[in-house]
């Protein structure tokens, strides 16, 4: 297993679209095992390839409180959306900057698992919120793009100050 690097917001390459997954192959199983990983690592919970710069439909999750229950979705797809709620998120590529971002409530999703075999979740509260999130960086888009423009010149502004400190 592996530790992979995760991209910081705002790099060109979380704009990407991720391809599906075509075969679910030694590549694959390992690709989802270093992502849950470092997913545990950076005390997230939830990481999409796309964040570690692999352009591939697969998502990683663990909600539990014990950090011992980590769902594996490929080629996960939003089949239907309900509802609403509002909740805090943050995310791995935006450390540190949270804010509240309204979602649907409950949601049923369509993956493979890695034997292959089609899977179908309803997801309700935390885990709908997850699912969609992760998804979403999927499709190249962000949490931050639900704020508002001020919000997101502040972001950035913060995040481009936290990386000459660190650098
Ligand atoms: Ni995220």
């Amino acid at each position: 297993m592996a530790l992979l690097p995760i991209l910081r917001f705002p790099d060109a390459r979380l704009r990407k679209t991720a391809r599906p997954v075509a075969e679910i192959d030694a590549a694959t199983r390992q690709l989802a095992a270093d992502m849950g990983e470092t997913m545990y690592e950076a005390s997230g919970i939830g990481l999409a390839a796309t964040q570690v710069d692999v352009q591939r439909r697969l998502v990683v999750i663990d909600i539990s409180e014990e950090r011992n229950h980590l769902r594996i979705f490929v080629n996960p797809q939003l089949r239907s959306a309900e509802g609403a709620q509002t909740g805090e998120e943050g995310c791995l590529t935006v450390p540190g900057i949270y804010d509240k971002v309204e979602r649907a409530e409950r949601v049923t999703v369509d993956y493979l698992d890695l034997d292959g075999k089609p899977q179908s979740l309803v997801a309700e509260g935390l885990l709908a919120v997850c699912l969609q999130h992760e998804i979403d960086h999927l499709d190249g888009k962000v949490f931050v793009d639900h704020l508002s423009q001020l919000k997101q010149s502040r972001i950035k502004a913060k995040l481009a100050k936290q990386a000459r400190v660190t650098a």
